[in-house]
């Protein structure tokens, strides 16, 4: 990729301890679920700008670096910027898949990354709640689980807006986000409640925002090669 977003630690900074804590992640979600394996995972948080998007673009790419097909889906309908941080256009998308064109044909968008395919967005519905609760979103989470390992799925804040509750009924698990410092403990409740409340599975938590000192860092990351 010629200009990297720099969200994509994984990709710009891979021994840094951030690329490194979503390998962590990527292996708990490897191993997560026991016997019933999860495939198909929502990532959302309370609050805007906690770090969803990053955290769903960089976990994509680290189950890709592990040489899994992953499917990145943007179904932020309202804020989408998947298709920004790797380069790529914002249509066709999702949005197209529950409208028109039906949810069978996916239009796939090849990232930098190998065997990371983009879902974007597409264009911008007046409904985004009411598309991804439809049964056509069933349909098309089915459609995707037929062309990948895993699909990794970005979402609009769940304390604002309904979309990622709807379709945290539809995945096998909700990564929560909680960026430390801003999320505030109700807002952190009142998600959890919401989530629970359609009987989401919550994975667990990423925490976003986590202070470092990198030198406490860098020496052993350079010896590791
Ligand atoms: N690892 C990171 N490195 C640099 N910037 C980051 C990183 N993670 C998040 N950011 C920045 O923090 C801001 C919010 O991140 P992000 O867009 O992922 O949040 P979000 O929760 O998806 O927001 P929204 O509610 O709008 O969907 C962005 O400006 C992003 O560039
Ligand atoms: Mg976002």
């Amino acid at each position: 990729m010629t200009d990297t977003d720099p969200t994509l630690v994984t990709l710009t900074h891979p021994r840094s301890p951030a690329a490194e804590a979503y390998r962590t992640l990527r292996t708990n979600v490897q191993f997560a679920g026991g016997e019933q394996a999860v495939r198909t995972m929502l990532i959302t948080s309370a609050g805007p700008d906690d770090g969803k998007s990053a955290a769903a673009a960089n976990l994509a790419i680290a189950l890709a670096q592990a040489d899994h097909s992953v499917i990145l889906v943007d179904s932020d309908l309202r804020r989408p910027v998947q298709h920004r941080l790797f380069g790529l256009q914002s249509q066709p998308g999702l949005a197209d898949m529950l409208a028109g064109a039906g949810p069978d044909a996916a239009p796939l968008q090849a990232t930098a990354v190998p065997k990371l395919s983009l879902l974007a967005s597409g264009p911008l519905p007046p409904n985004p709640a009411e598309l991804l609760g439809s049964a056509r979103m069933s349909a098309v989470l089915d459609t995707l689980r037929e062309q990948a390992d895993y699909i990794v799925i970005d979402s609009p804040p769940t304390v604002l807006v309904t979309d990622a509750a709807v379709l945290a009924t539809q995945v096998d698990g909700v990564l929560l986000v909680l960026s430390l410092g801003k999320v505030k403990r109700e807002m952190a409740r009142k998600a959890k409640t919401l989530l629970e409340n359609v009987s989401a599975r919550i994975l667990g938590v990423v925490v976003s925002n986590a202070p470092y000192d990198a030198r406490d860092f860098r020496d052993y990351y350079a010896a590791s090669g």
